[in-house]
């Protein structure tokens, strides 16, 4: 088997050259992505139907010759599997049944309903198959405070507020909740690497909210748990953690999780995150997702900034959070152009 990039960076090896993806990189702004959203139907039959996902997942690759290629899927299909609604309404973002207390916790599966994650499995093999040997493959899972986040409120909220005064008012349920979480995911991540991603992510998209104490509390120890539990079924598997403004926050993350590379958003020192970070452990970012829709001078300015923070060391090339719909294909090519062309 060849050398995938992205895994011998996981590994600890800088490459001359940083293996590049993006996060939201099979999406809105491509119109192979739309063609197919579109026959689709609704955004989760699409993730559910392994030949579409599947495609959608290989457009990144086909378009830029991408380096590591993302599971199409969402985070929110483990709330479905545990027997929640999940519906997306177009341009809406996610709604759910709000889980508003303790007792509605009753309502919750004990374990996932295979049926609604097996086909995603098949995605993973699908894709596998049709991958070379030089790309990688990243499952992937929301982190059980972000996906604790939308069961709560049942949507998108600006500051997770109806999960912050749960696990205040009720820190034991809110803890059961979490490790429900926890073990859905570890047979998650487990099932996706056993189908053959390379590697998984953590998306723990909304933990910048949190004090250092809860960020300890409901970050740090449910991702170690998921970590050691998914090592212990397959040893040495390759996990990136992609903390969210945690700052700096993100040094005990580092430390106690037992991640083998973190991702950075655009909002971290840089220079903090060299030191402290990447003299640890590998990073993955940090490129500001507007920088990029506005293109031109600030997205090569950023760039520069990017590959000079961290290109000295095991790097993976991303942005700091998904790709927005409005990005202009074009912006996207420049900023693959100017990494893959730079001078060491
Ligand atoms: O290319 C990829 O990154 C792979 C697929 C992927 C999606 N969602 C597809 C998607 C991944 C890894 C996710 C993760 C995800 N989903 C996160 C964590 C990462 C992040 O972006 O913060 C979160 C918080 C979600 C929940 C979610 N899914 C929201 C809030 C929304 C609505 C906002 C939006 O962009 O529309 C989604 C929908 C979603 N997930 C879309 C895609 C491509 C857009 C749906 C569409 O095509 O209409």
């Amino acid at each position: 088997m060849g050398t995938k990039p992205l895994i011998e960076v996981l590994n600890g090896h800088r490459q001359e050259v940083p293996p590049i993806w993006l996060m939201r990189q099979a999406g809105r702004y491509l119109p192979e992505y739309r063609a197919v959203r579109e026959k689709a139907g609704g955004f989760l039959d699409l993730c559910l139907n392994p030949e579409l996902a599947a495609e959608v997942t290989l457009q990144p690759v086909r378009r830029f010759g991408i380096d590591a290629t993302i599971l199409f899927s969402d985070i929110l299909v483990v709330p479905l599997a545990l027997g929640r609604k999940v519906e997306f309404q177009l341009g809406e973002g996610p709604k759910l049944e709000p889980l508003a207390d303790g007792a509605a916790l009753a309502s919750l599966r004990e374990v996932a309903d295979q049926n609604v994650l097996r086909p995603i499995y098949e995605t993973v093999s699908r894709v596998k198959a049709a991958l070379d040997d030089r790309t990688a493959l990243i499952g992937f899972c929301g982190g059980p405070w972000t996906v604790a986040t939308y069961m709560v409120a049942g949507e998108a909220t600006s500051d997770q507020a109806p999960a912050r005064l749960f696990a205040y008012r009720e820190p034991d349920n809110f803890q059961k909740l979490i490790d429900r979480l926890v073990e859905t995911s570890v047979g998650y991540l487990v099932g996706q690497l056993k189908a053959g991603a390379d590697c998984v992510q953590i998306f723990d998209t909304w933990v910048g909210v949190l004090g250092p104490d809860q960020f300890r509390h409901w970050c740090i120890a449910p991702t170690r748990k998921i970590v050691a539990g998914v090592r212990e079924q397959m040893p040495g598997a390759k996990i990136v953690g992609f903390p969210r403004g945690a700052g700096m926050m993100a040094l005990p993350y580092v430390e106690d999780t037992g991640v083998n590379a973190i991702g950075l958003d655009w909002t971290i020192d840089r220079q903090f995150a060299r030191e402290q970070l990447q003299s640890r452990v590998p990073v993955q970012g940090n490129v500001d997702p507007l920088a990029l829709l506005a293109g031109g001078a600030a997205l090569d300015c950023e760039v520069d900034a990017v590959l000079q923070a961290f290109g000295g060391g095991p790097f993976i090339f991303n942005l700091g959070h998904g790709i927005l719909p409005d990005t202009p294909i074009a912006h996207v090519e420049r900023m693959l152009k100017k990494v893959r062309h730079r001078r060491a």
